[in-house]
């Protein structure tokens, strides 16, 4: 099992949409067994997979409260795809956790009971867009980050920055084994020279690490999530639904 936390710092840079449409085709692929946990108090992941944030359903009172994990996993419509869901309490957590003295792998050790009940292959962690408690122990948690990255001039900033703090993670101690396994280019433009340099800029420093596939920009991605559905469902023949099945086909190629 593997542990994928999907990150990074800025906002609006496509992790949600990411974490959505890669589990949902790893899901649909009927190759992986997944679950998704929702990490963002801004419960976008939940509400995207068209479920209402509901109090008490987080991980908040699993992290504070001692509460069991596998009580607050949930089916899906996927045959394939479980989820733990968010709810803005989970902002409290955010709080409670820097007070404890375990605060950065409180997280690691409560996911560590999936490692032993090995009921899915993956794992992936959709992450709030700050530098705060709950990305961080994120990245304490994970076997693998998966960063992705806005093809705009400031995406590189922001990538330099989540390098950093991940390798701070692992030298602290908390998961010396954690690595980079990718970094997705998101909402591509073919149109703009700036896309493509964008790209060819992220390949020169990470040629490993940067995934073939890109998820070129599409209005039908941005509109899946007000009906409460994966690219796959909302609109299976377009651009965001073959970007994001390919992906979850390099992925598994990836992890073989
Ligand atoms: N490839 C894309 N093309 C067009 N819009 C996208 C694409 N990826 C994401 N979006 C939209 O951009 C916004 C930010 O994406 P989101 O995945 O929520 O980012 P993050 O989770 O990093 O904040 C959302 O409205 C989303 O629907
Ligand atoms: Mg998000």
């Amino acid at each position: 099992m593997n542990i994928v936390a999907i990150a990074n710092q800025k906002g609006g840079v496509g992790k949600t949409t990411t974490a959505i449409n890669l589990s949902t085709c790893l899901a649909s692929l009927g190759k992986a067994r997944v679950l998704l946990i929702d990490l963002d108090p801004q419960a976008n992941v939940t509400s995207g997979l068209g479920f209402t944030p509901t109090p008490n359903t987080s991980l908040y009172e699993v992290l504070i409260g001692g509460e069991r994990l596998a009580d607050r996993v949930i089916p899906t419509r996927f045959d394939n795809l479980s989820l733990i869901p968010s709810d803005m309490d989970l902002a409290g957590a955010e709080i409670e956790l820097a007070q404890a003295e375990d605060h950065l792998t409180r997280l690691r050790e409560v996911l560590s009971q999936l490692r032993v009940a090995a009921m899915y292959d993956f794992v992936f962690i959709d992450c709030p867009p700050s530098l705060g408690v709950l990305m961080t122990s994120a990245l304490a948690a994970a076997d693998e980050l998966l960063i992705p990255l806005q093809c705009e001039f400031f995406g590189l900033e922001g990538l330099a920055k989540i390098v950093h703090v991940q390798d701070q993670v692992r030298r602290s101690g908390a998961n010396p084994d954690g690595r980079i396994e990718g970094i997705v280019m998101t909402m591509y433009d073919g149109r703009t020279n700036l896309s493509r340099q964008v790209v060819e800029q992220v390949r020169e420093h990470f040629p490993d690490e940067v995934y073939q596939t890109v998820i070129r920009r599409s209005v039908r991605l941005g509109e899946a999530p007000s009906f409460g559905q994966a690219i796959i469902e909302y609109d299976p023949a377009s651009s965001g639904s073959v970007d994001y099945r390919s992906l979850a086909q390099e992925f598994l190629t990836r992890h073989r």
